[in-house]
């Protein structure tokens, strides 16, 4: 079978060259636009374009065709091809002589993080392990790998929910990718699915996002840059004055299996003035792998979250509270101030 896959190679060579946030863009652009022509000519079905979300414990599954919008966060998309290639060649050093088990999970429609780089590799170094709850983005990506002749870098498809799948105890796990989340941590299952599959690594694994580190800030939520899809990222205005930032917590392949996650923050002083920044927002910033990150503003999943005006506040101070029960989520909680006096 002919290995169309190859076809990436000119626009992957290109993508990992890029060194400046407008080619980034641009080639994110034409990888865009490379997998809506990929999908329209080789997933007849057109199951790629279905809209329907799942819901699980933990959080929402976007999509297939939601999925498929996210290849248009660009500096997202090109930043986390780019730390899988670095964390590829070193897991090489890593782990030499040993087929790198890969598990990407949500890959979507079209498990675009990883099928650039197969033109790189061969199936001998890579085992890849494609999970996704959505039907449709399975039989999609199936599809997809069998018109690219992309078969023997893939074990079969899992279908199902990647908070509780269990790789084969007998196929070392020696990376995992997983882009799952949304803004602030909320509504995707990120952190739930990062507790199932960290655990699982091999002692010295790698797992991609390395870090997710989420704080908060009081600002002007209406006046902050603020990506989406239909915007150019590179031109969302000046960055807005923010005050009291404090780090709330990280996720790393470190997190503890169970149970399942919980965050509360120290006491927060309300400011006594707060006509310039009235909201109290929360922000991840995102550590790919290495020195690729994504910070405020920059993708869809480090704009900023805001939780609550302050304006709306009775107290003095409040606590900050995250669940990843059913949908991940914030709330503010009030400390009523004769329960703070010595
Ligand atoms: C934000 S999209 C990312 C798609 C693609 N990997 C990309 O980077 O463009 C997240 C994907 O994860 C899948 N997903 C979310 N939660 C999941 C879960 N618990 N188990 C399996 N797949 C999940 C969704 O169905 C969706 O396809």
């Amino acid at each position: 079978m002919t290995a169309k896959f190859s076809l990436f190679r000119p626009l992957t060579e290109s993508l990992l060259k890029t060194n400046s946030e407008a080619e980034e863009v641009e080639i994110a652009n034409s990888l865009a636009q490379m997998y809506q022509e990929l999908l329209r000519d080789f997933v007849l079905d057109g199951s790629y374009s279905n809209t329907n979300p799942t819901h699980v414990d933990g959080g929402i599954a976007l999509s297939s065709q939601h999925a498929l919008d996210c290849l248009r966060d660009p500096l997202r998309t090109v930043r986390f091809i780019k730390g899988l290639n670095a964390a590829i060649q070193d897991a090489f050093i890593r782990f030499p002589d040993e087929q790198l088990q890969i598990v990407y999970a949500g890959c979507g429609p079209g498990a675009p993080i990883v099928f650039p780089l197969l033109c790189l590799f061969t199936p001998e170094q890579l085992s890849i392990t494609l999970l996704d709850i959505n039907a449709s983005s399975i039989n999609s990506v199936e599809e997809l790998i069998i018109a690219l002749g992309a078969g023997d870098y893939f074990r079969p498809g899992y279908l199902g929910d990647a908070i509780i799948y269990q790789h084969p105890p007998e196929l070392p796990l020696h990376i995992v990718v997983s882009e799952t989340m949304d803004k602030g941590l909320t509504k995707e299952p990120q952190v739930r699915i990062t507790q199932n599959l960290a655990s699982q690594l091999n002692d010295k694994g790698i797992f991609i996002p390395e870090s997710i580190n989420v704080y908060t800030e009081h600002s002007f939520y209406s006046k902050e840059p603020y990506f989406d899809i239909y915007k150019n990222v590179l031109d969302l205005g000046p960055v807005t004055n923010t005050r009291d930032r404090r780090s709330l917590f990280s996720i790393t392949r470190d997190i503890q299996i169970s149970p399942s996650f919980e965050y509360l923050s120290e006491p927060i002083a309300v400011p006594a003035d707060f006509t310039e920044t009235p909201d109290i927002c929360i922000y991840a910033d995102v550590i790919i792998y290495g020195d690729l990150k994504l910070t405020k503003a920059q993708s869809l999943i480090s704009n900023s979250y805001c939780v609550k005006s302050l304006y709306n506040i009775g107290a003095t101070q409040y606590r900050l509270h995250h669940t990843t029960s059913d949908i991940p989520n914030w709330e503010v909680i009030e400390l009523q101030d004769d329960l703070l006096a010595p």
